[in-house]
């Protein structure tokens, strides 16, 4: 290949295709973005030309705690990229849900990472089965929109290591990831795409990673740093920095052709695996709206359902003959099936909540429909509040229904990509309506259309709460499955939802300001920071109830001590005692001696973090045992060393008398020490049924790069 025809492969050269190279064979390779849908080619505005399958959001994912529905649903999207024509999938997001208000979270499956990590090698694996090319992204600390192309996060190295990277780290060691995104922040002052210390260091040596890394769009500010620092290809074309200005480098001597050469061996093997070079896709898109696709999208938004309460058992709903059913809220009217952005899709259909009720309940119960209040859908549109009139009819409504389900939440206009959002109160009215209806009537049945966390200020008085999220092109059905009892609401909180904005982790530290982010929270994100200051939340991490009961018991480890290089199955007996079959998640938390710093010199701990769950589906009366692994990952932690002491140590000539507290390295890595750990076993964060201990033998030697991720 030539210099011009080598540097051509380094940027697109459209919104979606690679270049082609005709007298060597290559071909365009095309690619769509995901999530939750495979998007296909776009128009000007971002809208799809073709329609796609809508499976449920990021954080409808993480609530299923269920690798296998999340493969199943991620197979069906990389289904559908091959018939848009695609051979790369821009999916999955793996940024954490750090702060309530990141406009992406609905994207993105979790706060905690090892929770993230599990579900994205799942998703990832599933949709490299397919002969399509998963994308993780945005690498990395990617967790505000606010100034999104400029702002850096400043994250402390553990934290990094511990926290923001270790979702890709699963990505890379467990599924083998084909392609990794940068993001469009700076991390710690530096575009990733420029960043070799990440890039090379860590991504290619430490993790072994064989895949291309692409930039997000538009996101390349740089040349020669980022030639250097081993970013493949820039997106979308033409190129700015890469592509014909690459050549230009390399002639001028700025930049060298072997990094060009390896980028389009790395370029032309990951094509290669997929079969994109001998076996390119027809060019249009031809997506196909498949009975058993839909029938995917279906389980899963039903086993995302996360029933936050149900006092007196108000769910499921069975109504009787002649018995009326209120159904309000703008959800009602509209379900939010998923967020904005380059997320968005066009589906396949939409379905009408009112509609699927009513088809359902047949005869046997009458559905009556009220919106009470409206939202805005898109920007600078004047939400059409209904005003008082509206409440009032709804509520009349509710007072003469024999059940009240309303619908109320977000949508795509207040929770997308582009922007943050500025409260967690819900959005116009609703929350007056929800009062209200509540007052009416108090069977009422509250059901959450968000993609993250909302003000619940009417909590406290739902008899039943139940978060759908944005479930995608099958919400409506799905919904109804669980409100009638057809389904189980098969899932569990993957964020915690806090009482008030201003005990979230980040609040102080979100959004950026002077163009910073100061990830001042550290380790604590998420349930972590709730233990460590023991503050009261909504309803905490892993939470949710099920139709029928689940007793655990006979917790046991196959070994009380962990052995160098070994690892630990803990086992408990979960039966279900009720008289509906069930799922339940085993939920599996490590806590390190001493439960946080309380030596001088000792290292901050989150009092407890996950390390490993498992669901089990039961049938009435069944009983099972569930098997969650643990490794030397789970009990170590990160240390960055600290060369700078003993040099100083040795300056003061042996005069520092405090020089024996606390753990000083010279050589960064995971590390384990010495004590007795606690494994907690519960249905939630706050929930732990079993308590085992573990005794962990503390290396001086860092854990090799080789130890399975955990
Ligand atoms: C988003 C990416 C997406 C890309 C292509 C960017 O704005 O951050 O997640 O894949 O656009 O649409």
């Amino acid at each position: 290949m030539t210099l011009d025809e080598k540097v051509s492969l380094t940027a697109g050269v459209d919104d979606w295709h690679t270049a082609t190279i005709e007298r060597m064979g290559v071909g365009p390779v095309k690619m769509t973005d995901g999530p939750n849908g495979a998007r296909g080619a776009t128009r000007a505005d971002g809208e799809s030309l073709t329609p796609s399958l809508c499976i449920p959001s990021g954080s409808a994912l993480g609530a299923t705690w269920d690798p296998a529905a999340v493969a199943r649903a991620s197979g069906a999207v990389a289904r559908q990229a091959r018939e848009k024509g695609a051979q790369v999938l821009l999916a999955p997001t793996v940024n954490l849900h750090r702060h309530p208000l990141w406009g992406r979270n609905f994207e993105s499956f979790s706060e905690d990472p090892l929770l993230c990590g599990t579900l994205a090698a799942a998703y990832i694996r599933a949709v490299q089965e397919h002969q399509v090319i998963a994308t993780v992204k945005h690498l990395v600390c990617n967790e505000t929109e606010h100034e999104r192309r400029m702002c850096s996060s400043e994250v402390d190295e553990r934290t990094l290591r511990e926290l923001y990277l270790l979702p890709f780290e699963f990505a890379v060691r467990e599924a083998d990831v084909q392609a990794v995104m940068t993001s469009y922040n700076r991390t710690n002052g530096h575009y990733l795409a420029d960043d070799a210390r990440v890039l090379a260091e860590i991504l290619r040596g430490e993790w072994g990673f064989t895949g291309i890394v692409m930039t997000d769009w538009w996101a390349l500010i740089s040349t020669v740093e980022a030639a250097e620092a081993g970013l493949d290809i820039e997106m979308p074309g033409p190129g700015r920095g890469f592509g014909p200005a690459l050549g230009k480098a390399v002639k001028s001597g700025a930049a060298r052709e072997s990094w060009v050469d390896d980028k389009v061996r790395r370029l032309l093997t990951v094509y290669h695996r997929v079969g994109a070079l001998d076996d390119p896709l027809e060019a249009d898109e031809h997506p196909m709206d498949r009975s058993e696709d839909r029938a995917v999208a279906r389980q899963v938004a039903a086993a995302a359902m996360v029933l936050l309460k149900n006092d007196g058992d108000l769910l499921p709903l069975s109504p009787g003959a002649g018995q009326r059913v209120a159904l309000i809220g703008p959800g009602a009217q509209s379900l939010a099936t998923m967020g904005g952005g380059s997320a968005r899709v066009v589906p396949h259909y939409e379905l009408s909540l009112t509609d699927v009720l009513r088809h359902r309940l047949g005869d046997r119960a009458e559905v009556v429909f009220e919106p009470g209040c409206q939202i805005a859908t898109q920007p600078r549109q004047t939400a059409d509040d209904l005003g008082p009139e509206g409440i009032a009819r709804a509520v009349r409504l509710a007072a003469s229904s024999d059940v009240a389900i309303v619908v109320v939440g977000t949508n795509s206009f207040w929770e997308s990509e582009g922007y943050d959002r500025v409260s967690m109160e819900l959005p116009g009215r609703q929350a007056d309506l929800v009062d209200q209806v509540l007052e009416a009537n108090p069977r009422t049945v509250v059901v959450l259309n968000t993609g993250s966390p909302v003000a619940l200020p009417f909590g406290g008085r739902a008899p039943a709460l139940l978060q759908c999220w944005f479930g995608g092109q099958e919400l409506a059905n799905a919904l109804v499955d669980v409100l009638l009892g057809d389904a189980e609401p098969g899932g569990r909180l993957p964020i915690t939802l806090p009482e008030r904005l201003e005990h979230t982790p980040a609040y102080g530290n979100f959004p950026s300001e002077s163009s910073i982010v100061h990830y001042g929270e550290g380790q604590l994100v998420g349930y972590r920071w709730y233990d460590a200051r023991h503050l009261p939340v909504a309803f905490p991490f892993g939470h949710g109830l099920s139709y029928t009961t689940m007793t655990f018991s006979r917790a046991r480890a196959s070994s009380t001590v962990l052995a160098a290089g070994g690892t630990i199955d803990i086992q408990v007996e979960v039966e279900n005692i009720g008289a509906r079959a069930g799922s339940e998640v085993v939920q599996v938390y490590v806590a390190p001696p001493g439960g946080g710093r309380l030596a001088p010199g000792a290292r901050l701990r989150p009092v407890k973090a996950l390390k490993g769950f498992a669901k089990v589906h039961l049938a009435a009366g069944e009983k099972g045992t569930v098997t969650v692994t643990l490794n030397e990952r789970s009990f170590a932690y990160y240390d960055v060393a600290d060369a700078d002491w003993f040099a100083i140590i040795e300056r003061l000539h042996g005069h520092a008398p405090d020089a024996r507290h606390g753990l000083h390295r010279t050589e960064p890595g995971w590390y384990l020490d010495s004590g007795s750990y606690e494994v907690l076993i519960g249905r939630s964060s706050a929930d732990i049924c079993e308590r085992l201990v573990v005794e962990v033998e503390g290396n001086p030697k860092p854990l090799p790069a080789t130890a399975p991720v955990g």
